[in-house]
């Protein structure tokens, strides 16, 4: 089995707790590089895994021995590096939201076929063991008819969890395009799709800037979402919940509900019209807080799909359709108008 060569660009948070550990739980995988325009996070990290340090991400992408990248950088960087690292033939793992416009996550989806190299999107929610055993719920019919749903994600906000606090990359427009819509709002928006198995066609939405001082981004929003299928349920996406975590989602179908992270101990709980209670342990989400899930499975599924060379399995398309729900929804809320997704990916 010949070793996969990785090199992760961007030391800050993501990749310190989850990107470089999983990597480093994996066999057959060398962590051969780093890189953060921090010099002191670069070469922490490289002394940690036993990599090269870089400041400079296209020095990097010029060693040929490295094979793949995560793109663990703020948004407004993820196309710019996605694609050239796929231009210098690497396989690429990019952060959420994928990119900043539609224009932008185009042209890395074609990056990547160009150069017939795989492109996946961190969407770690999908590998949640109560997400998917509730899409196997869903999908088996048990639940009959889907009517609605209310999927939320909100916490304090990132100057806990981002490597540079409260002067954060994250509150500044410029680099991060979106706020909680970006870090939050698009992990429910791709759950959505991923549970019902279908796409979202109409959004409204209210999006503010409300809890956090000094920033130009959202912090605060409410969409209401219909699917193809006329399936209607609200997304949440806060940086103002200041107590705890919210990542629960709810689906109320023709035969019972089924409750998702909104239960300490209970991950998935499922209450039946007929009166019957099922109540699945099946762990924590992992969440920015300590406990929770140990691994994010996205590092696995992204090695595991290079080295069988199987689709990536979650497709920049995929990350497109995402990131396309959350766009709708900021220009809902700057035209005050239902907004219909009209995303086409190009061949
Ligand atoms: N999948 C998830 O659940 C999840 C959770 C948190 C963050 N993220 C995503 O991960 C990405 C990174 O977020 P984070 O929380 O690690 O942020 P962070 O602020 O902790 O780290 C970002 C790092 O990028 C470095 N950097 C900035 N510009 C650079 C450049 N030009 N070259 C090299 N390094 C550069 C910074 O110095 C910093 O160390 C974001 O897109 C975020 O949305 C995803």
């Amino acid at each position: 089995m010949t070793v996969l060569n990785i090199g992760v660009i961007g030391c800050g948070s993501i990749a310190k707790h989850r990107h470089l550990p999983e990597y480093a739980n994996e066999e057959n995988v060398k962590i051969a590089a780093v890189c953060d325009i921090v010099e002191g996070r670069a070469a922490e990290m490289a002394e940690t895994y036993g990599a090269k340090p870089y400041v400079d991400y296209k020095g990097l992408l010029q060693d040929p021995s490295i094979d793949a990248v995560s793109v663990c950088l703020p948004n407004s960087l993820h196309a710019p590096v996605s694609i050239a690292a796929l231009d210098a033939g690497k396989h690429v793992l990019c952060e959420k939201p994928m990119a900043t416009s539609k224009q932008e996550a185009e042209d890395m989806i074609t990056a990547a076929e160009r150069n017939g190299k795989k492109l996946m999107i961190a969407h770690n929610q999908r590998f949640v063991k109560s997400h998917q055993k509730a899409k196997q719920l869903i999908e088996s019919g048990e639940l009959g008819k889907i009517y609605s749903f209310r999927t939320t994600f909100g916490h304090g906000g990132p100057e806990g969890w981002s490597a540079d606090g409260k002067d954060s990359w994250f509150f500044d427009r410029e680099r991060a395009f979106i706020g909680a819509m970006g870090d939050l709002g698009v992990h429910k928006s791709d759950l959505i799709r991923y549970l019902l198995g279908e796409e979202i066609k109409e959004v409204a939405a209210m999006v503010e800037t409300s809890a956090k001082e000094n920033t130009d981004v959202d912090d605060n929003a409410v969409c209401v979402l219909k699917t193809e299928s006329g399936t209607i349920g609200t997304l949440t996406a806060s940086w103002s919940y200041v107590a705890d975590e919210d990542n629960s989602t709810i689906i109320y179908g023709e035969k019972g509900i089924l409750r998702l992270e909104d239960d300490p101990v209970n991950s998935l709980v499922a209450q039946y019209a007929n009166g019957d209670v099922v109540k699945y342990e099946l762990g924590q989400i992992q969440s920015n807080d300590e406990g929770g899930q140990t691994s994010s499975h996205v590092i696995e599924n992204f090695v595991n799909c290079i080295v069988s060379n199987r689709p990536s399995p979650v497709s920049g398309e995929e990350g497109a359709r995402s990131l396309d729900v959350i766009l709708a929804a900021l220009e809902a809320n700057e035209t005050k108008s239902v907004v219909t997704t009209n995303l086409v990916v190009q061949r």
